[in-house]
């Protein structure tokens, strides 16, 4: 488990949709840097309190070069599919695909397309904390986090699931599908289960959605309504409540970035889309004295 880059003193832009804001521009506010409505992301990151949790979101708007080496990482590290969420731990391909994304050293290309995105997830993750909570000083809090990427195949989906032993996640949605697809593998197979390490992204080429000047549309021209949305559900058992009064849906674009609490229960619609549909996923730590500082392993 690695820490979050701590705040630094050097640049660190965040890109946010229509804009690029220099971090560095608000050192001299003497306000909490992340309370102060002068921070670049005030206006940008919309948080909303969901039942009783805030929930926020905010589109970002990632240089090409970093989306591109991202999901290209991403496809590289494989894919496996379970069929549900108790079987994760039981297959070696499973666990051959749990890995830290911020482990990754700079030496590569890639390394600093992901050294550039913790940065970024680092201020927006304090950005989150600060404002949903009314956390001073957050700046200084110390984060450790995990970094990992999150890919469907027509058919797939994540199932229902929280983050045990986590306090926060964050989701950047990198491909919405009908742009990359996996060279040598036939990602419109429901049956495909598993991406093998070290596969390659190749652009899907003439891809159209639906072809408007026929009338004979089969239902696989039409994009299927919700698909490879992302569901939040309230957690708390409440018989009172039906289903649909405790989940809330987003309908991902490139770039949507959505925080939530770890406790949170969440999934994705099946993905029905050509090619992949790609985001990179954030769990994060809290580390607090309580928490941190005095525990020591259970004997
Ligand atoms: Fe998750």
């Amino acid at each position: 488990m690695t820490t979050i880059t701590e705040q630094k003193k050097d640049t660190i832009s965040i890109p946010v949709l229509k804009d690029v804001f220099n971090i560095t521009t608000v050192e001299s506010v003497k306000q909490d840097k992340f309370l102060s409505k002068e921070h670049p992301l005030a206006g940008h990151m919309k948080i909303t309190p969901q039942w009783s949790t805030p929930v926020g979101e905010m589109e970002l708007n990632l240089p090409e070069e970093m989306r591109i080496g991202l999901i290209k990482f991403i496809a590289s590290r494989g894919y496996c599919t379970t069929m549900g969420t108790h079987k994760k731990t039981q297959t070696p391909e499973f666990e051959a695909n749990h890995y830290n994304m911020f482990e990754f050293g700079e030496d590569e290309e890639v390394g600093q397309h992901i050294r550039g995105f913790e940065k970024i997830a680092s201020e927006m993750i304090r950005y989150y904390i600060a404002n949903s909570w009314g956390t001073k000083n957050v700046e200084s809090m110390k984060l450790e986090a995990r970094a990992f990427g999150n890919m469907q195949t027509n058919g797939r989906r994540t199932y229902p699931h929280y983050h045990h032993s986590f306090d926060g996640v964050m989701i950047t949605y990198l491909t919405l599908g009908g742009e990359f697809d996996i060279k040598g593998e036939d990602t419109m197979n429901e049956e495909l289960l598993i991406i093998p390490r070290n596969a390659e992204i190749e652009p899907i080429k003439n891809n159209k959605v639906a072809d408007y000047g026929s009338f004979e549309l089969s239902k696989d021209d039409l994009p299927c309504e919700g698909s490879g949305n992302i569901l939040l559900q309230d957690p708390r058992p409440a018989v009172s409540y039906p289903y649909d009064n405790k989940a809330i849906a987003f309908e991902p674009k490139v770039g949507t970035t959505i925080f939530h609490p770890a406790y949170l229960w969440h999934e994705s619609n099946t993905y029905v889309g050509t090619g992949i549909r790609a985001a990179v996923v954030v769990n994060y730590r809290v580390l607090t004295r309580n928490n941190s500082g005095i525990v020591k392993p259970l004997v």
